[in-house]
């Protein structure tokens, strides 16, 4: 009996030297050790032992099974070792190459004036309202004093869809249908896109404005230029200065045009300015009474001022930009210009 169970150890033994995987280490083990394996077997069998050989039988019969699954363990452990170092090697990167460089887009230069106007004027406590870029006559036109066959309707000619619905052409009917929505005090701006039938170096069809309305008890035409004068301060810088023109929009009463001191020559006059030295920037002033009385604000309690600016025209005068049209020519070399805070 002694022979068979060195024969078994031997032969175990040699078969393990010959074991390269760890799956037919697996099969191996099951061989010998699993449930229908070689050695237990053996235990099974002890059974037609005779009883007084048992015990010494069944000890050499643990002892072999110990030996055995030593043996397996310590080829396990290399076989293991073996098999992550093959591993790392098929998986070795070299990080010595140089990376594929990964392109970062940008914000559009509009995008980015865009974000600091609003972020000027909300630092000043301005709440955003956006309105739809298709609307009617009455929010566009007649509600802002406008009515139908008013020649200021010619500034404006946009695109029509029917006599009543068209593309806004500008971003003051958000005035109305925050007024008409909600109590005052009101301090709120609407950016958004509008339409005009003009196309030049400084016109575009669609372009973007903002428009800013306050109401509250006792505003005045000083308040807007504490306002703006700020605001100024705030997108160019502490030697700007700034001018309020007399102007006329249905919509308000006074109006004024708000001029800031040319960027490019500091008010000396040059090409950017036409040798005024001074250069528009929006169109504002305080709300005129048929504005509040026609979206439901007493007058007499209330006073509003409101302004418009466009956003390409404050890019332009910021970045020196003759024509608007670059701005929707998506070419990457003008663009990635702007790739800097
Ligand atoms: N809506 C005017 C335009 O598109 C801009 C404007 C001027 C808006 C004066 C205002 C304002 O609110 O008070 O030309």
């Amino acid at each position: 009996m002694q022979e068979k169970f060195e024969e078994l150890r031997q032969r175990a033994k040699q078969e393990l030297c010959d074991v390269t995987s760890s799956r037919a280490l697996f099969e191996l083990k099951s061989k010998y050790l699993g449930k229908n394996g070689e050695v237990t077997a053996l235990l099974r069998g002890l059974k037609d032992v005779p009883a007084e050989e048992r015990s010494s039988f069944g000890k050499m019969i643990n002892d072999l099974k110990v030996e055995i699954s030593a043996y397996f363990d310590e080829k396990e452990i290399l076989i293991k070792e073996k098999e992550i170092a093959e591993k790392f090697e098929k998986e070795k990167i070299d990080i010595t190459l140089p990376g594929k460089e990964q392109p970062s887009g940008s914000l559009h230069p509009l995008n980015i004036v865009k974000n600091q106007i609003l972020e000027a004027f909300c630092g000043m406590g301005f709440e955003i309202f956006e309105g739809p870029e298709i609307d009617n006559d009455y929010y566009c036109f007649q509600a802002l004093n406008i009515p139908k066959d008013h020649p200021a309707r010619d500034m404006q000619d946009t695109f029509y869809f029917t006599d009543n619905i068209l593309l806004r052409p500008h971003t003051s009917p958000g005035q109305v249908r925050t007024m008409e929505n909600k109590k005052p005090p009101i301090k709120i701006l609407s950016p958004g896109r509008v339409y005009r039938a003009d196309d030049d170096a400084s016109h575009s069809p669609m372009f973007h404005q903002i428009e800013g309305l306050v109401v509250d008890k006792g505003v005045s035409l000083c308040d807007l230029k504490g306002l703006l004068d700020e605001f100024v301060r705030i997108m160019f810088d502490d030697e700007t200065k700034t001018r309020f023109r007399p102007s006329y929009f249905p919509f308000t009463e006074p109006s004024v045009e708000v001029d800031v001191t040319c960027c490019k020559c500091h008010g000396k006059g040059c090409s950017l300015c036409k040798g005024t030295g001074w250069i528009e920037i929006l169109g504002a002033g305080v709300v005129n009474k048929k504005v509040l009385e026609m979206s439901g604000i007493d007058s007499d309690v209330y006073s509003g001022l409101a302004f418009g600016l466009g956003i390409e025209r404050i890019t332009m005068i910021k970045y020196g930009i003759s024509d608007i049209r670059t701005f929707f020519e998506s070419n990457v070399k003008f663009l990635k210009q702007f790739n800097r805070r």
